[in-house]
């Protein structure tokens, strides 16, 4: 499929999981991917297995929570490949524990990357997409950043972070043709999930809150992360889309 040829995506978090299907799925499509996160090896992976689909990659070691990181993803990516079109704020860190048990050097930890870096990433791309009057950024959030549960305070709270962003970049933006989405996924089989979807009982349970009484795969959200980044989502911005198997209606 050529539908993203001559487009450059970067992609966060796309050494594992949801931002390594979104990798693979904008390259089948025909786009350049800068393929970031903070494990070198990781993104070397998710590059060989773009260049071996024949598809383009930069991989790129870069922590989305350093700000001359973010300058080095954004001066590489246009130094490689002369623009940046597409952005998937996708990279993210987990995090437990209420109020009581939480503590602030964790809520700095999981702000930085999940909350801070989205604004930093955005920020940073930003002027190449105004010169372009074009460009398409899609957020990965989380059920949790508007349906917040008391176990994940802090992790919640960095997601209703990146709600918020979602909204507010879309406004200021949308004058010069860049659309800004978030996707809130379900539970979706990653390394970050490997825990629960190793338990049966804790899988059961997570499964249950669904209408649909299932979990997915990655590729579910890539195919959703795909069509936002899309011509076809031209007329869409600051939405907020759950690809959650009915989780947050139930
Ligand atoms: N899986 C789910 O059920 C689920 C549900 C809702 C939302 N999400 C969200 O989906 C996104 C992707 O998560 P996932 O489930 O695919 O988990 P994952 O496989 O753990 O992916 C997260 C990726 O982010 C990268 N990363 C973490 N901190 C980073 C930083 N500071 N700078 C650059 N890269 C960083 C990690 O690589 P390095 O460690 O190498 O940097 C990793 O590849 C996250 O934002 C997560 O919150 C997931």
């Amino acid at each position: 499929m050529s539908q993203f040829v001559d487009k450059t995506a970067i992609v966060t978090g796309a050494g594992s999981g949801i931002g390594q299907a979104t990798a693979l799925e904008l390259a089948r499509r025909g786009a350049r991917v800068v393929a970031v996160g903070r494990r070198q090896a990781k993104v070397d992976e998710t590059g060989a297995t773009i260049r071996a689909l024949g598809g383009t990659c930069l991989p790129l070691s870069i922590d989305v929570s350093r700000a001359e990181d973010v300058h080095r993803m954004v001066t590489e990516s246009i130094r490689q490949f002369g623009s940046i079109d597409i952005l998937i704020n996708n990279a993210g860190v987990l995090s437990h524990g209420t109020l009581l048990t939480a503590d602030e050097s964790e809520f700095d930890r999981v702000v930085a990357t999940n909350g801070r870096g989205v604004f930093s990433c955005t920020r940073a791309v930003a002027p190449c997409m105004i010169e372009k009057k074009w460009g398409r950024i899609v957020n990965i959030a989380a059920v949790n950043g508007y349906r917040p549960m008391s176990l994940s305070t802090i992790y919640a709270a960095s997601k209703a972070v990146v709600v918020n962003l979602t909204v507010t970049s879309a406004q200021t933006l949308g004058p010069y043709g860049i659309t800004v989405n978030a996707i809130a996924p379900g539970p979706i089989d990653t390394p970050m999930t490997h825990a629960t979807w190793s338990d049966p009982e804790r899988l059961a349970e997570l499964v249950r809150r669904t209408v649909l009484g299932r979990g997915a795969q990655p590729s579910e959200v890539a195919a959703c992360a795909a069509f936002l980044a899309s011509e076809d989502a031209g007329f869409i911005t600051g939405a907020i889309i759950p690809v959650d198997g009915g989780r947050s209606i139930v």
